[in-house]
């Protein structure tokens, strides 16, 4: 393909430059693998971009979306609705935590993120609590892109070229401690107590002020930090002494990640609103979601019942093809374990990435699930880059990983086997001794 060719598109995320003089295409995709245009195969370690779960081009999903394409292709989601959207929504509850039981459609992790701070200030508001205005989030959280989700997002890059984010906003510490916690397995033992950093927040602006916290119980992208032992729970308990709601997002831990239906269920804890996307629609038709539970949704349920209750929602809002999408995903999750899948490989996916470890220039390795992180010493005054040497080195290599700063992430479908785990340790591992 020719340079000029790759012009007129303006790439998301992307180094623009870098990718346009030297590209790298996908042309086609099954289970476990990408293949490029020139049909060299590459493993993908991190489900497309953490959502693919269920592995690519998985053939009840794509008769789905086929069938829905020729039966309704859109239906009016304001005043009006369409059977698998109702559908859809009483099979998500049942995956979800006991207590949550309400859906509301999106189509992106960032719509999500943006509809549950706009459900917790209005709950607050429809129930004379009004003056609660104020959205903590965390830093090194990331929340997606839309003013809401980089305002409580804790990426400086995300934020800085952005002016004005919105007003009231304060943010936790994050929990990232490599001096005490550096290549721990699982959830690290130390830092239950950097939940107490709620606590000043309450000192400092007053409960009365604070509508909700959102966290993402597994931060993905920014590098995999795992929660310490303790902290989710301390979290829940501050925002139940105070009125303050728990946003739990979970656009990349939800839908089999941690090796249950949800991060919720994985560590017990049940927040009162999350998010979800990505591993939704198994990636293939862009839907997002937002759980709630029940009494978020009934404080609206007041006044003339022909008035609009929450004035919000999307033209594409449980969008026919998605729900299609979703229900072929769930139907693929359920016959073949997926949602619980990551639990039985766990450790032995710890066991490979954390033979990582004694590699040159690797100064933490962080893991749960089907998640983990290898974080490399960065160049002196060269921030990233070595992590996105050992990128290109494994695309040329014949795998797919991710990289954010200076670590790689590998997140891969749910359907992961021993040999391509095997495959994707022995790919990194060389990529990161040619990287020293
Ligand atoms: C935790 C989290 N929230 C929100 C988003 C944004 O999702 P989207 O890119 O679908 O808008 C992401 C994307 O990676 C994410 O990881």
């Amino acid at each position: 393909m020719q340079p000029n060719h790759l012009d007129a598109y303006w790439m998301p995320f992307t180094a623009n430059r870098q990718f346009k003089s030297a590209p790298r295409l996908v042309g086609r995709a099954e289970g476990m693998h990408y293949w490029t245009p020139e049909g060299r195969q590459v493993l993908d370690g991190v489900a497309g971009l953490w959502c693919v779960n269920a592995g690519h081009s998985r053939p009840r999903i794509t008769a789905a979306i086929q069938a829905q394409a020729a039966e309704l292709d859109f239906a009016p989601p304001f005043q009006m609705g369409h059977p698998k959207v109702f559908e859809l929504a009483e099979r998500l509850i049942e995956l979800t935590p006991a207590g949550i039981d309400k859906v509301f459609f999106t189509n992106s992790g960032s719509e999500s993120v943006d509809t549950a701070l706009k459900m917790a200030l209005a709950y607050h508001r429809v129930r004379g609590e009004g003056q609660r205005t104020r959205l903590i989030g965390r830093e090194r959280g990331y929340h997606g892109v839309n003013f809401g989700g980089i305002s409580v997002g804790g990426m400086v890059a995300n934020r800085k070229m952005f002016g004005q984010m919105l007003g009231g906003v304060d943010h936790i510490r994050h929990t990232h401690d490599p001096v005490r916690n550096a290549f721990s397995k699982g959830q690290p033992a130390h830092g239950a107590e950097l939940a107490d950093d709620l606590e000043r927040m309450v000192a400092l602006h007053d409960a009365s002020t604070i509508a909700a916290v959102i966290v993402e119980p597994v931060a993905g992208s920014t590098g995999v930090l795992v929660p310490p032992q303790g902290y989710l729970e301390r979290l829940r308990a501050i925002c139940d002494k105070h009125g303050i709601l728990l946003i739990f997002d979970e656009v990349i831990t939800g839908f089999g990640r941690l090796g249950s239906p949800f991060a919720a269920n994985h560590f017990g804890v049940v927040p009162d609103l999350m998010t979800v996307a990505k591993g939704l629609t198994n990636g293939c038709v862009p839907m997002g979601a937002v759980f709630a539970r029940r009494f978020i949704h009934d404080a609206f349920m007041n006044g003339p019942e022909h008035l609009v209750e929450f004035f919000h929602g999307y033209t594409y809002s449980g969008h026919p093809l998605a729900c299609a999408a979703a229900l072929g995903t769930l139907d693929t999750y359920a016959e073949e374990g997926l949602l619980t899948r990551a639990a039985s490989m766990a450790s032995s996916f710890e066991n490979a990435v954390h033979s990582l470890s004694a590699l040159p220039n690797v100064i933490d390795v962080r893991n749960i699930g089907l998640v983990a992180g290898v974080e490399l010493a960065p160049i002196a005054g060269e921030p990233g880059k070595r992590a996105f040497q050992v990128f290109l080195d494994c695309w040329e290599n014949g795998l797919l990983v991710r990289t954010t700063g200076d670590t790689v992430a590998l997140s891969p479908p749910l359907i992961v086997d021993h040999q391509h785990i095997d495959q994707m340790i022995g790919t990194l591992a060389n990529a990161i001794r040619r990287a020293a």
